[in-house]
């Protein structure tokens, strides 16, 4: 959700580091993008609508010179189109920011400042902030007291990039509820949204807290409190490189990250059990207190959520509700039992999943975070911490990182069945090795192409049904999220005793519908629930465990699933329907990556 990166050092590189940082960074938003840079002593805005590549043009066609300050944007609209008025930099007086989050009082600023006499050119909500960080500025010349006093009249989240005009040599940046890190290089220095933006350039980097200003120049970095008390820092080093933002030959990003399933998630299984439930026991935090579980979070990782609902009530015996994070953070949860609230989150920057952490632990409640990214605001802010290994995922549908949360997930269930003792120690560690042979089992679904006659089918069609049941329905709310993400084909996900409730009505003769049946209790009752689509002239696609027989008048095309230990079904499960619809995206020639309309990293509400 917006991209910002930062510059300055002592030579002038300024254009090509912010360039390689807004690539690195476009996932996380791509409708406009735009630099500031110090030229001749001017603060030059160069703006332009759509992707990275078209601001690189741009910046080629206009000869522009680097310079040893600059800052950059990639942007996801919220305030106004994605236009190149509403692009970021955005520029009043002696300011020039980039801005990533939004600031909810932007209106009663606005008229406050066009009574100063301040004139908008965009519909943003950043020029107001641009303007209004210019306005306290000129009361004093202080810079810091004015993002002192700017912080205060914000409300809602913000990070920012500033350039002062009569300091160019120095960069600011300030952030409340949107990510942002500073890094350290030599003799240069940046800011940006997130670590692989400057992995090219530093891998050297500091994390900056709530509502804290830090001031950058070439050689140095100081960060202040908003009381502008100066504090020490520490300056962590990242683990991966600039290779792991490579496409390593693949088409697309999604497939590359498929094709790395068997080894994150063997890294996120091994990070907590090799051999021995004694492991896992001591490598995840002691949940046995608790009497209900509240899993909230959004889209992919809700779904992941559902899976782990029925692994653990089936299995653990404990109460688990799964919760949208944007509805529970204005609901009043009840917690009238020891409830542990557990955010599950791949960049742990989701703002409606950190506001419910943000709820809860106001009530007192215990959190628990899983997450991907170490450092996140939402894994700084729980109470426990269990990191998923997914490595960065760049692809805006998610893939690894689901099935690496789904792992740990199902860890988790194991876990807890052992604590309140519904399975002994022999029976667990028989089931950490058969989990075991889960990376191979990937690496199997991989390579199998069954689902490749099915993408040609589903192709050709726009509305398209998922059914099933128990761990089959929820596989079936991630498998049709992530066709009609890509694919941009209308999807529907229904529990399949549902349908006849009223969405049967709208199947017709071809209706693509695919049949997830992998749950050995609820095979039969699936299998009806499939008769009575395909009797009113569904194409009925059915993904299936391979054991069950079902007769061939049951569907027009099957995908065989192999039977594993339950606990680990819905990940091997997953593989084909998650290559069927990058497959099916591919054949329509949509921008797989990048899908319109959306963004990775949603640090908006
Ligand atoms: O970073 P998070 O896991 O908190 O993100 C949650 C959702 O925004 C995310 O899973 C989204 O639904 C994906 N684009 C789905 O592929």
């Amino acid at each position: 959700m917006c991209g910002i990166i930062g510059y300055v050092g002592c030579e002038p590189q300024s254009n090509q580091v912010l360039l390689d940082g807004l690539k690195a960074l476009e996932y996380r938003g791509y409708d406009s993008a735009g630099m500031a840079i110090v030229v001749n002593r001017d603060v030059r805005v160069i703006k332009t609508r759509g992707k990275v590549a078209n601001l690189e043009k741009k910046i080629e066609d206009l000869h522009l010179p680097s310079s040893v300050l600059g800052i950059a944007h990639t942007r996801w609209a919220t305030h106004g189109i994605p236009n190149q008025s509403n692009a970021h930099p955005h520029q009043h007086g002696m300011v020039t920011l980039v801005h990533n989050g939004i600031i909810e009082n932007y209106g009663e600023l606005k008229e406050l400042l066009t009574k100063q006499g301040y004139v908008f050119e965009s519909e943003t909500d950043t020029e107001i902030a641009a303007a209004y960080l210019d306005y306290v500025y000129k009361k004093s010349f202080d810079k810091k007291q004015a993002l002192q006093e700017a912080n205060k009249a914000f409300r809602g989240s913000f990070a920012f990039g500033i350039i002062f005009a009569d300091e160019q040599d120095t960069l600011y940046a300030m952030r409340r509820n949107s990510p942002l890190i500073v890094a350290v290089g030599e003799h240069e220095r940046y800011i940006a949204s997130d670590v692989p933006a400057i992995l090219k350039y530093t891998k050297d980097y500091i994390l900056l807290d709530q509502d804290e200003i830090a001031v950058l120049k070439k050689d140095e970095v100081k960060i202040y409190t908003l009381d502008l008390v100066e504090r020490d820092y520490e300056v962590k080093t990242a683990t991966m490189d600039a290779s792991a933002i490579a496409k390593d030959g693949y088409e697309h990003f999604m497939l590359k990250e498929i094709h790395e399933e068997p080894r994150v998630v063997k890294d996120t299984m091994h990070a907590y059990v090799q051999d021995d439930i004694d492991q896992l026991v001591a490598s995840l935090p002691d949940l046995r207190k608790y009497q209900q579980i509240h899993i909230v979070s959004c889209g992919s990782a809700m779904y992941a959520g559902m899976i782990a609902k029925s692994l653990i009530e089936q299995a653990a015996r404990i109460r688990v509700d799964v919760e949208i994070a944007s509805e529970y953070r204005y609901k009043h949860p009840i917690y009238d039992v020891p409830t542990l609230v557990l955010i599950v989150s791949q960049s742990g920057e989701t703002a409606d999943s950190l506001a419910a952490l943000l709820l809860a632990k106001s009530q007192g409640v215990d959190t628990m975070a899983i997450v991907n990214v170490i450092g996140s605001s939402i894994a700084r802010e729980a109470k426990y911490v269990a990191y998923t290994h997914a490595g960065v995922e760049i692809a805006v549908a998610t893939t690894k990182a689901y099935c690496t949360q789904v792992a740990l997930l199902s860890l988790m269930a194991l876990n807890l069945a052992y604590v309140h003792g519904h399975v002994d120690k022999k029976q667990a560690n028989a089931i950490i090795q058969e989990v075991q042979q889960l990376p191979e089992m990937l690496e199997h679904m991989i390579e199998d192409v069954q689902y490749v006659q099915a993408a040609k089918i589903i192709s050709r069609h726009n509305n398209v049904f998922f059914l099933g049941r128990g761990l089959d329905y929820a596989l079936c709310m991630e498998a049709s999220l992530k066709l009609k993400e890509i694919s941009y084909i209308h999807s529907e996900a229904y529990a399949a005793g549902e349908l006849k409730h009223g969405t049967i009505s709208l199947i017709e003769k071809g209706t693509p519908v695919i049949a997830i049946c992998t749950e050995e209790s609820l095979y039969e009752k699936t299998i009806s629930n499939i008769k009575e689509v395909k009797a009113r002239g569904a194409n009925v696609i059915l993904v299936v465990r391979e054991d069950f027989n079902v007769g061939d008048d049951y569907y027009d095309y099957k995908i065989s699933v192999p039977k594993v230990n339950r606990l680990i079904q819905g990940i091997v499960s997953v593989v084909p329907l998650q290559l069927l619809s990058y497959q099916v995206a591919n054949l329509r020639g949509c921008e797989i990556d990048q899908p319109r309309n959306l963004a990775k990293s949603v640090t908006v509400e």
